[in-house]
């Protein structure tokens, strides 16, 4: 009895050390069969890391949703308008008018993207940190800040407290579900919906909307690309750089005297943390490899950041900013903002620039100081300690404060395992029963024209 016992409370205590892995191997295993037989992961011992690219942009690896069963996935986390979101919109008229208007959205010269990124950051930092030493996730920390961006970005004018709130509420919702740490709650995203629709009919728009889509499809645009995407997509960003930062005083230190090293240090974040795991492109005609392989149309490509981007570099695994000294971001094996062949980011310009001048602000204000673990998905969403400049605590009252905070973090890391588990199956279970990618497909062409299901009348035929 005792016996028992005993093992039962070192598997128990022993939790943190073996629970995590295993549930992220098993999470990896449900998303493989969700991805079917016809998936294919890059780089592999066919397709190299050195032929990657090639693979990656070639002209006939440009389907985005239709034919995989993965988008069935995608769709449901990112609802309402999934359909119209940039990124799995695919290729021709549509795309392309979508395409302009999100470029047309992100342009302008740089220093007013990075004064806006300065003042954002500013505002929300002095109302949230306040006193000598603020606890925080650093992602939660950084949502409020781009909520605030892309509103002005987007209307041109500062962003009430009342839309912050829905656009935070909303992005905050898509990204925990796609983490699998919570479930989606479809009236929260609504209620932004309702918000854009108001601004959307009142003509507040600082570009034209794309014309092929319905008023309801631009504002589901709107919703996806800005105020989904770009402010997840800028939080994440922005809590890697800082939970980097954090962990490697030095290169803070070193970043804090020249701010030139900020390229440096995205570059090494971002190579390191990809904020994509996996990109996938449905093939929509053969690929020949060599004479004797050939991609078949219909498979579904998936490329790997995390894999790609540790080939080519001594000590891949170390966070490393000063190997940039030496290798340059255009020969290595570095796409942070995807392939210039095959639909890059549009935010490819403007995530640097405005990443830049907001980790400045925040360096102006506070030291940061960190001893979480740091993982590519960071469902932790960064646990942080801000020590204000102009007043440091003593490094032993810091050492309790960090060995607090680790203690924390690897036992938040067991629950929060089985937690992905569940809700991660739950999600994959009702996303395959929604069926959202399938079923627009069922009855809509890749252009969003609905499909004649009844038999075209002779007249047609001759017209
Ligand atoms: C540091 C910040 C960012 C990083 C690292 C990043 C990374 C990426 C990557 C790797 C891709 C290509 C994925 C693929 O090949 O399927 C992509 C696509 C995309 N990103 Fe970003 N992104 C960032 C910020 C943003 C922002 C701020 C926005 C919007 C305001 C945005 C909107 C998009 C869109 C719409 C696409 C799809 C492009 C297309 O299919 O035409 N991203 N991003």
């Amino acid at each position: 009895m005792w016996l028992t016992g005993l093992l039962a409370a070192a598997v128990v205590l022993t939790a943190p050390r073996w629970l995590p892995a295993r549930v992220v191997a098993l999470r990896a295993k449900m998303f493989e069969k969700v991805n079917g037989d016809n998936a294919i992961t890059f780089p592999n011992a066919v397709v190299g890391p050195d032929r990657f690219q090639e693979v990656y942009g070639h002209p006939a690896a440009n389907g985005r949703s239709r034919g995989a069963g993965l988008s069935d996935l995608f769709w449901y986390w990112l609802s309402p308008g999934p359909e119209v979101h940039q990124e799995h919109l695919e290729a021709g008229p549509r795309y392309d008018d979508v395409a302009r208007t999100t470029r047309a959205l992100l342009a302008g010269p740089g220093d007013e993207l990075s004064a806006l990124a300065a003042r954002c950051a500013g505002r929300v930092l002095d109302e949230r940190v306040t006193g000598r030493v603020t606890l925080v996730r650093l992602r939660d920390l950084m949502m409020p800040v781009w909520a605030e961006y892309f509103h002005e970005l987007v209307f041109g004018e500062p962003c009430p407290r009342k839309a912050r709130d829905l656009i935070v509420g909303h992005a905050d919702d898509v990204v925990t579900s796609l983490k699998c740490t919570g479930l989606r709650h479809p009236a929260r995203r609504a209620r932004l919906t309702r918000y854009l629709a108001r601004r959307v009919a009142a003509g507040d728009v600082r570009r034209p909307l794309p014309a092929s889509l319905s008023p309801t499809e631009q504002v589901h645009y709107l919703q996806g690309t800005f105020f989904n995407t770009g402010v997840v997509q800028m939080s994440e960003a922005m809590a890697h750089v800082l939970l980097a930062l954090a962990q490697h005083p030095e290169a803070a230190a070193r970043l804090a005297r020249d701010d030139r090293y900020f390229g440096h240090v995205l570059d090494e974040t971002m190579r390191l943390y990809p904020l994509f795991g996996i990109a996938h492109r449905i093939a929509t005609a053969e690929i020949a490899l060599d004479e004797r392989t050939t991609l078949p149309a219909g498979s579904v490509l998936c490329f790997s950041y995390p894999d790609y981007h540790a080939t080519g570099y001594a000590r891949p695994d170390v966070f490393d900013p000063d190997r940039w000294d030496h290798v340059g971001a255009r020969e290595a094996h570095h796409i942070p903002f995807g392939v210039a062949a095959n639909r890059p980011c549009p935010a490819w310009r403007l995530s640097p620039l405005a990443l830049r001048a907001a980790t400045r602000e925040v360096l102006r204000r506070v030291t940061l100081h960190s001893t979480v673990t740091h993982t590519r998905s960071m469902p932790s969403r960064g646990p942080c300690l801000l020590v204000r400049v102009d007043q440091p605590l003593p490094p032993g009252r810091l050492a309790v404060l960090g060995a607090l905070l680790r203690v924390r973090d690897r036992w938040e890391d067991v629950w929060r395992s089985v937690v992905q588990l569940v809700l991660g199956t739950v999600m994959v279970l009702h996303a395959h029963r929604l069926r959202l990618a399938g079923r627009y497909f069922d009855t809509h062409d890749t252009q969003g024209r609905p499909l004649r299901h009844r038999p075209p009348s002779p007249q047609e035929i001759t017209e």
